[in-house]
């Protein structure tokens, strides 16, 4: 579904990306781990086709939508009309799917988007990217700057999404324990380059993963 082949991409003469090689088969939800300034919105900015590779290849079967990090909300457009910019590039104006998989949305529908809680805005960012109904959707840190029981929140609707109409998902995320929870592989990232990728069990077990990320091993 996303197929991305010995990937360069390069801010000016600083390669942000260096040689990388991930997949993501149709259905299945990946994790994408790596430290502050390791390439990962990089990444998902050049599968959102924002960025274009220096050489390599991104091949994404079907529509792919971001949740960029940060949201990108339209902080004056209320939450309906932020949705349906999300709709813009497919033709698609109703909200209705998109209320019925995450309610609290329809309820929030009339609000300005700059006065939500940050939850909230992740909330209409999720369903900004749904009202194109992507085949495969990529999170840029879910969890940012949200409370435990928000992010909890979040995760359930991705993985009913997922379980329930098959949707693909690249999860960009600092909270390995949430990814590893979520996802069956993740890919390791560190200063433009993979450091390691496999089962999450496996790289739960893997010391150098443990003690970067996980701040020592599962037990
Ligand atoms: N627009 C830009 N122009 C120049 N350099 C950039 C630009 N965007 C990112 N970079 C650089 O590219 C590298 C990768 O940045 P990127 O934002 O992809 O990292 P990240 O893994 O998403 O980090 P974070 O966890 O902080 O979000 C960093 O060194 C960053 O400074
Ligand atoms: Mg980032």
């Amino acid at each position: 579904m996303i197929d991305v082949q010995d990937l360069v991409v390069s801010y000016g003469t600083a390669t942000a990306l260096d040689h990388i090689t991930l997949t993501v088969g149709k259905g299945e939800m990946v994790a994408l781990l790596g430290p502050n300034g390791a390439g990962k919105s990089t990444l998902a900015n050049t599968l959102a086709g924002l960025l274009r590779p220096a050489s390599g290849s991104v091949r994404v079967d079907g529509r792919l939508a971001l949740i960029p990090e940060g949201r990108q909300l339209f902080p004056d457009l209320s939450v309906a009309d932020n949705l349906a910019l999300g709709g813009w590039r497919s033709g698609r104006r109703d909200p209705s799917t998109v209320y019925e998989l995450l309610p609290r949305l329809a309820e929030l529908a009339g609000r300005r988007a700059g006065v939500l809680s940050g939850g909230e805005q992740q909330m209409v960012a999720f369903g900004r990217a749904l009202m194109s109904e992507p085949d495969a959707l990529v999170v840029d840190e879910l969890s940012l700057g949200l409370a435990p029981g928000v992010t909890a929140d979040l995760a359930a609707h991705l993985a009913e999404l997922n379980r329930s109409h098959g949707l693909t998902v690249l999860l960009i995320e600092q909270n390995a324990r949430l990814a590893f929870d979520l996802c069956s592989r993740a890919y390791v990232l560190e200063s433009g380059r993979l450091v390691t990728e496999g089962e999450c069990a496996r790289l739960a077990d893997d010391p150098r993963v443990a003690g970067a990320y996980l701040g020592g091993a599962i037990t």
